[in-house]
C-alpha cells in the first residue's frame, strides 16, 4: 500500500537511554524501564554516584553514561558508549533537565542560555545521535519529559517555559518526520513532584500549590514513570503530549 507505515518490530530487550537518571524522575522512569524488560542505560551528568545506586536496583544488563547532554561531542560520546556496551539504543527519554528561575529583567544572559543549550539542545543532541538506528530498524521510540510550565504562565520562568515549550515543537515535528518509520516522538508533562529541581520551593508556595490542583496532591515520580508502558507499548501514538499532573494544566 503507498505512503503506508513500515513498521519494523520492537526488539526483545530494547536499549533505553534514559537522560538524568541521576535525578528523582530519572530514577524511578530507569526502574520503569528496567521492569518493563528494557536494558537501561543510566545517564547522569555530575551525581555519579546516584546514577551507580540505580544501576544496582535493576534487573537486566544497564550502563552508567556521564555527559553534559548539552554538548553535541559529548552526547556522541555517550551514545558510542551506550551501543558499545548494550547495543544500538531503541528509546531515548530525555528527562534531564535545569531550571534556573528568576524575572528576565534580572537575569544572566549565561543562566537563559544554559537552561536552552541543556533542555531543548540536549533532547536535540540525544534524538540527533539515536535516531539513524531507529530509522533503519524502522522501530524507535523517543519521549520527551516537558512540563506544564511549557503552556502555563509563570513568571520567573521565562527560559525554562521557553525551552519545555520548544521542546514540545520539536516533538511535533519530529513526529511528522518519523512515523512512517515506525518511530514514534512523543511527550510527557508531569506535574508538580518534589525532587531535587523542587525540594528547595518555600513549604508556603508548595502547599498551595498542592491545595489549587484539582486533583489536591502532588503526583509522585512512580506515578508518572508508570506512564512510560503506554510510549513504548502504542504505535499509533505520536507527537501528543500527555499529561500526569493533578490536573493543573486544565485550570
Ligand atoms: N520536579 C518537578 O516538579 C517537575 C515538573 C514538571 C517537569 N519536570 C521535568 O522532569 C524532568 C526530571 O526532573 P527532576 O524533577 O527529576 O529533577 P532533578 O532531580 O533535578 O534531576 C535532573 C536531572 O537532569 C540532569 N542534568 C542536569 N543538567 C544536565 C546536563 N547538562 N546534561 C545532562 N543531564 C543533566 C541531572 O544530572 P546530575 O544530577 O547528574 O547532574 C539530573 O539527573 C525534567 O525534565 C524536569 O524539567 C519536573
Amino acid at each position: 500500500m503507498s505512503g503506508a507505515q513500515k513498521a519494523g518490530k520492537r526488539p526483545d530487550a530494547p536499549v533505553a537511554l534514559v537522560t538524568g537518571a541521576s535525578g528523582g524522575l530519572g530514577q524511578a522512569l530507569a526502574v520503569e524501564l528496567d521492569a518493563l524488560g528494557c536494558r537501561v542505560a543510566v545517564h547522569y551528568r555530575s551525581s555519579a554516584d546516584q546514577a551507580r545506586a540505580v544501576s544496582e536496583k535493576l534487573t537486566n544488563d544497564s550502563v552508567v553514561v556521564g555527559a553534559d547532554v548539552g554538548s553535541w561531542e559529548e552526547t556522541q560520546r555517550l551514545c558510542q558508549e551506550v551501543e558499545r556496551t548494550l547495543g544500538p539504543i531503541d528509546v531515548v527519554v530525555n528527562n534531564g533537565a535545569v531550571r534556573k528561575d528568576a524575572l528576565m529583567a534580572m537575569q544572566s544572559p549565561e543562566d537563559w542560555h544554559e537552561v536552552i543549550r541543556t533542555n531543548l539542545l540536549g533532547s536535540f543532541h540525544t534524538s540527533r545521535a539515536a535516531l539513524p538506528y531507529m530509522l533503519r530498524q524502522r522501530w524507535g521510540r523517543i519521549v520527551n519529559v516537558v512540563s506544564p510550565s511549557g503552556f502555563i504562565a509563570t513568571a520567573g520562568q521565562t527560559a525554562y517555559s521557553a525551552s519545555k515549550a520548544g521542546v514540545m515543537g520539536m516533538t511535533r515535528a519530529l513526529a511528522a518526520e518519523c512515523g512512517r518509520r515506525g518511530v514514534t516522538v512523543n511527550a510527557l508533562s508531569p506535574g508538580f513532584m518534589i525532587t531535587g529541581m523542587t525540594d528547595q520551593l518555600p513549604e508556603s508556595i508548595v502547599s498551595d500549590m498542592a491545595r489549587k490542583a484539582p486533583v489536591p496532591r502532588f503526583v509522585t515520580v512512580e506515578e508518572v514513570a508508570r506512564s512510560v508502558s503506554l510510549f513504548l507499548d502504542q504505535d499509533c501514538m505520536t507527537g501528543q503530549v500527555i499529561s500526569i499532573d493533578s490536573g493543573v494544566s486544565i485550570m
